[in-house]
């Protein structure tokens, strides 16, 4: 087997070391972070800590994600779900005012220098139908958030502002949109500006192969004011169409799974991640499971910050309760026990740290031919 350090093994147990080293110390062995650990002092750990480290265990692939998609939905039990639209595009071309417009809220008045930095989760009644809003980065810094709102939704909305056309992140948005094959609606914004020219977005994004309705393609592009709201009915009406063709559907009454939007570790509350239910429902106290990361979900919150004890298919909600911070992107998965959500987790953690251990290796091989 491969040698790991006490302090790789930590990192990977999210410990601290001098658990570790000072456990080690009790079995008579002295220790120091950079100690190479033999492979039953690693069984020990492992053990001591309520990891189970065997040897022989097989690494295969991580499954969960095929196991969501491999469900077979007994299609009596499908009801229907709200959709789930997300918005790109480049910076500052008017993704948050166009929400804040929908919602009738002030978010961008909140953000750092008016630039979204993170992933905003909303949900808001039309016309007496639920829609899920995402709102993504158009800074060039975020391709991992914008990659993930793609992946996760059912309609991409792509604001070009009028008076400076289709931009590098414009030109992303749309390679996202297609890998993940979802329908483009195409938002002409900033029509109230003097310099709006929505004439050339069309034509620069028939350049790009979204091609306007009006001349023969697919893509409705709605010529809007996220500012003055001009237009802006017109684009939801558009868009409820357009979700309406999907005929989305989802089982409310199974076991919730879904994604991770966002997650970060807070101060008081520890790990807290915004979650996307898109299978069944999720409840206060259920055991989850998010890579390594598990627990009982403490509390729930909606978007508008309101303590709810439920979520439904499509519904973000803010969780804490986790062991640790999940990775954004990441599926989660409910369980009907926490002992199986927890041994599925720690489950987990012994192939990742076997997977590690097989990499420093061929690492250190590496480094070893290198110096030959
Ligand atoms: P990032 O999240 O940083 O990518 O930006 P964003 O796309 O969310 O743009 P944001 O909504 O923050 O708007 C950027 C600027 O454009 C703000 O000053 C808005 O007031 C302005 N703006 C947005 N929409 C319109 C519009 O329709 N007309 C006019 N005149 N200004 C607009
Ligand atoms: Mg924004």
């Amino acid at each position: 087997s491969q040698p790991i350090t006490v302090g790789q093994l930590a990192k990977l147990m999210h410990r601290n070391s001098s658990e570790i080293i000072k456990f080690l110390f009790m079995l008579g062995n002295m220790s120091t972070i950079n100690t190479t650990m033999s492979d039953d002092d690693v069984e020990l750990v492992c053990a001591q800590f309520g990891v189970e480290c065997h040897k022989e265990v097989v690494i295969e692939e991580d499954d969960i994600e095929d196991q969501l998609k491999n469900i077979e939905e007994d299609e009596s039990k499908l009801q229907p779900r709200p959709p789930v639209v997300t918005i790109m595009g480049h910076v500052d071309h008017g993704k948050t005012t166009l929400l804040d417009t929908i919602r009738k809220t002030n978010v961008i008045e909140d953000e750092f220098g008016g630039i979204t930095q993170h992933i905003g989760a909303y949900q808001v009644s039309l016309h007496g139908r639920k829609v899920t809003f995402l709102d993504t980065p158009g800074h060039e810094a975020f391709t991992a958030m914008r990659a993930r709102g793609a992946q996760v939704t059912d309609i991409v909305i792509i604001v070009v502002a009028a008076d400076d056309g289709v931009m590098p992140q414009t030109k992303e948005a749309v390679d996202h949109a297609k890998a993940a094959g979802v329908p483009i609606v195409v938002a002409v914004n900033k029509i109230d500006k003097p310099g709006a020219n929505p004439d050339r977005v069309m034509n620069e994004m028939a350049e790009l192969g979204i091609m306007p309705e009006e001349w023969g393609g697919d893509t409705i592009f709605q010529r809007i004011s996220a500012k003055t709201g001009e237009g802006v009915n017109d684009l939801l009406e558009t868009m409820l169409l357009v979700a309406d063709m999907q005929e989305l559907k989802a089982n409310p009454d199974a076991l919730a799974s879904g994604t991770v939007i966002e997650a970060k570790l807070d101060k008081g509350r520890g790990p807290v991640a915004t979650l996307l239910v898109q299978r069944g429902t999720l409840h206060t106290g259920d055991s989850v499971v998010v890579g390594t990361s598990y627990g009982r979900i403490r509390r729930m919150t909606n978007d508008k910050h309101k303590e709810v004890k439920k979520a439904t298919p499509s519904m973000p909600v803010e969780i804490i309760g986790l062991s640790e911070v999940p990775r954004a992107g990441d599926v989660f998965m409910t369980y009907t026990d926490y002992k199986k959500a927890q041994t599925i987790a720690s489950q987990r953690l012994e192939k990742q740290i076997l997977k590690e251990r097989n990499a420093s290796s061929a690492m250190s091989l590496e480094d070893l031919a290198r110096k030959i």
